[in-house]
């Protein structure tokens, strides 16, 4: 699945660029929410998303770089999120958080930033939909890949459970796609390489050829 993260977008211009990452066969959308204090930065909110929501023919996947996403689980529920993804660093009892996301209906995506081992989320991976492996520092689009993280998304791949997502997020373009697929990810956001792209249609395609035949 390909996943263009909205961070890359022209915000002035929102509603055109979701129709054209959807027309160009985006999967679902990736919304990047940051709090300035769990990651340097400072982004959208539920209002943003219920906005995209309003439009979206495909999922939203709501990234919370936050301190406290478990205070705005229902807040981004209501705005029309599908899946939420909160951050093991940042979580006190991320079985907790995932149970009442599965409680509103919704899909529930433990993820791990480059510093954090995959031990962190081992005990997790029966209780979730998906992991997300951060590729990058979270905070930024834009960054380079960090192939460090290839072992890490093999690893999740061999201990967890067969059905669960694994996705990847931060520098994904076709060349770093193919190495995560290979590696057992199954789901790619990709902000720069597809809104930065003259065809964006060709971007997502070229995307979703790394990944064989999904
Ligand atoms: C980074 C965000 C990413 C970002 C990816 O903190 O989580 O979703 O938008 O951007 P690119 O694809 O440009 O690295
Ligand atoms: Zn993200």
């Amino acid at each position: 699945m390909i996943s263009p993260s909205l961070l890359a977008a022209d915000w002035l211009r929102l509603g055109e660029e979701v129709a054209s990452v959807q027309a160009a066969g985006a999967d679902q959308l990736h919304l990047d929410v940051m709090d300035a204090h769990f990651v340097p930065n400072l982004t959208m909110g539920p209002q943003f998303v219920r906005a995209v929501a309003k439009i979206a023919t495909v999922p939203l996947e709501v990234h919370l770089m936050m301190d406290n996403a478990e205070d705005y689980i229902e807040r981004f529920v209501e705005a029309g999120a599908s899946t939420l993804s909160f951050h093991v660093e940042a979580g006190r009892d991320p079985a907790g958080l995932a149970a009442r996301i599965h409680g509103h209906g919704n899909r529930a995506c433990i993820t791990l930033n480059p510093d954090t081992p995959a031990s962190a989320v081992e005990d997790y991976l029966g209780v979730v939909d998906q992991v997300l492996v951060m590729t990058v520092h979270p905070g930024f689009g834009g960054q380079k890949f960090i192939p460090e993280m290839l072992d890490k998304v093999r690893h999740i791949r061999r201990v967890g459970p067969p059905g669960v997502d694994i996705e990847v997020d931060g520098g994904i373009n076709p060349r770093t796609a193919r190495s995560a697929v290979k590696a057992g990810a199954n789901i790619l956001v990709a902000g720069t390489a597809i809104f930065e792209a003259v065809d964006r249609r060709r971007a997502i395609e070229a995307l979703r050829d790394s990944m064989g035949t999904d």
